[in-house]
């Protein structure tokens, strides 16, 4: 696996690797298996940068389950607008259904947040998350986050779905922006 990668003009270097990717989302698939036993939820996964997080972990999963996707805009380039936008809605009925929402990255928070506010209205029973990266000292809301795969620092991050203007997405480990 490549310790330092070039997308677009900037490189970055290995942050995590391809098989402690692959050990942690097997471990989550168990816990959230067992926590939603005979309870079908919906895995509500966040376009684009979840979905490869999102196929991994539902075949990490045993119990019946449905998937469904939405697709969320907040970031440009390296920067977060502070405005999120759903470019396009989930299909099924969610009312009374139980949600667990899949996403790639939590950094401020801001979009799961949206996302959380738009289940209520729509009528889920319970909405809960599972997100493979999380920022907590970029994180400013106060709403639990069920399933985390890892605490990162605040370094731009690419690979496994998340990209860098477009691009990274393919990167089959997790590469943060190098400073030096
Ligand atoms: P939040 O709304 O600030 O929590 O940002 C969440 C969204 O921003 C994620 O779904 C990602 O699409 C994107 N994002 C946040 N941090 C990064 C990063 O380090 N690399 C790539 N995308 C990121
Ligand atoms: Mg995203």
């Amino acid at each position: 696996m490549n310790k330092l990668v070039k997308v677009h003009d900037r490189e970055f270097e290995i942050l995590l690797s391809r098989e402690e990717i692959a050990a942690r989302i097997e471990s989550m698939g168990h816990e959230i298996s067992a926590y939603y036993q005979m309870r079908k939820p919906v895995l509500l996964s966040v376009m684009h940068g979840a979905v490869i997080f999102a196929s991994d972990l539902v075949r990490a999963i045993d119990i019946p389950l449905e998937m469904d996707f939405v697709r969320l805009k907040s970031y440009s380039g390296m920067e977060s607008t502070g405005e999120v936008l759903m470019s396009q809605k989930w299909e099924k009925s969610l009312k009374n259904r139980e949600v667990l929402i899949l996403e790639d990255i939590i950094d401020s928070g801001t979009s799961m947040n949206f996302l959380i506010k738009k289940l209520r209205e729509a009528g889920a029973a319970d909405v809960k998350i599972a997100c493979l990266l999380f920022k907590p000292h970029a994180f400013r809301y106060e709403y639990p986050i069920a399933w985390k795969g890892f605490e990162i620092g605040n370094e731009f991050v690419v690979g496994f779905g998340l990209d860098y203007d477009g691009l990274g997405r393919n990167l089959p480990a997790i590469y943060q922006l190098k400073t030096s």
